[in-house]
């Protein structure tokens, strides 16, 4: 059906999509959709589910046809998280899950590393993200260049990189690192002292932690970089009893205010353990949406700090990335060869 209703035609907008597939909103779709609806009515009003559901039914049809999964990290939308995506998670998880996938094609709902990541771990696959502008302001903070200048300056010293990097970044470091698994990572290098980049609060926390000299770069995530200790003191005093959770991510002097930090992951676990009547997640907002679902007698405060990134990835923009196969991840074969040892690497740790 795809190929015969595309042929005049490069590029088909999500609405000319559903048109093309014959999908509206009608009572039969809501009844087709109650189960998805169901998941994430405690979040999204049902009056906004008319706009919704034509989009969900097409990508579930559409990904199947492809032969597609999606794979989508942590701080995506509620109706992203839990009605269209196959693989959900961390970064570190969705690495791992990226190099088992059995599909002809991976559609990455999150920022552009994470695709990337992906790309390095299936080179022979078709990697699509929906969105261009789905960076990452840490990623942003340093090139393939910068590195090889921190290592003249600093020779023999192992480069450990977090994720959030290019694939030129990861091409000229030794392993990789997640918010997970940072300081295990360094711990299990046999050096005294070890570069760590780009996430300077990050590198903070994991000096904290261990013994080896830890040599940084100036490099901040924007959404965790707005906490402020301050900020959650005030919470603290306004909610009383509230349980503090944070990403690592966030300055070391918020961390020091949290009962817990950890991965996105980890935050989810914690929650999920330890049933808190009232929790802050110190992270981007989208998070506390998710995992209230399964949630339902936590009592989540939010602050809500959005990724801009993140929050390029929409219904419309994921049915339009399947249907015309764009934007394609494309990676550089020779930097893909070094990217993916430091990724392998990690992975094996
Ligand atoms: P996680 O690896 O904890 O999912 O973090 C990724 C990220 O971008 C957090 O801002
Ligand atoms: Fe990057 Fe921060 Fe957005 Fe995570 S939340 S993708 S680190 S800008």
């Amino acid at each position: 059906m795809k190929e015969q209703n595309t042929k005049n035609k490069d590029f088909l907008s999500g609405p000319e999509i559903l048109k093309e597939m014959n999908i509206s909103w009608s009572e039969k779709l809501f009844k087709e959709t109650k189960d998805q609806y169901n998941k994430v009515s405690r979040i999204i009003p049902e009056i906004e589910w008319p706009f919704f559901a034509p989009y969900i039914k097409a990508i579930n049809i559409l990904k199947k046809d492809m032969n597609a999964v999606i794979l989508a990290h942590n701080y995506q939308t509620p109706e992203i998280f839990h009605c269209i995506s196959d693989i959900r998670g961390d970064s570190l998880q969705l690495a791992k899950e990226a190099g088992n996938v059995d599909a002809d094609i991976i559609l990455q709902c999150g920022v552009h590393f994470m695709a990337e990541t992906s790309k390095l771990l299936n080179m022979d696959k078709t990697v699509l993200i929906p969105s261009m502008d789905a960076g990452c302001s840490l990623a942003e903070s340093i090139t393939g260049a910068d590195v090889r200048k921190i290592k003249e300056e600093n020779p023999n010293i192992p480069v450990v990189t977090y994720v959030n990097t290019s694939a030129e970044v990861k091409a000229e470091s030794d392993v990789c690192c997640t918010s997970s698994n940072a300081l295990n990572i360094v711990n299990s290098l046999e050096s005294d002292e070890v570069i760590f980049l780009p996430d300077e609060y990050l590198a903070l926390n994991v000096a904290k932690e261990t013994k080896k000299k830890i040599i940084m770069w100036k490099g901040r995530c924007e959404v965790h970089e707005e906490f402020t200790p301050e900020e959650i003191i005030e919470f603290r005093e306004n909610e009383p009893g509230v349980k503090v959770i944070a990403h690592p991510e966030c300055s070391p002097e918020v961390v020091a205010q949290s009962d817990f930090s950890g991965s996105t992951s980890a935050m989810i676990n914690w929650v999920k353990d330890n049933q808190p009547n009232k929790v802050l997640m110190v992270t981007e907002c989208s998070m506390s949406d998710n995992i209230s679902v399964e949630n339902p007698n936590v009592d989540f405060v939010r602050p809500c700090n959005l990724c801009p990134h993140m929050k390029t990835i929409n219904l419309e923009n994921i049915l339009e990335s399947l249907w015309n196969k764009k934007i394609e991840v494309q990676v550089n074969p020779e930097v893909a060869i070094k990217a993916k040892q430091a990724i392998v690497k990690m992975i094996e740790l």
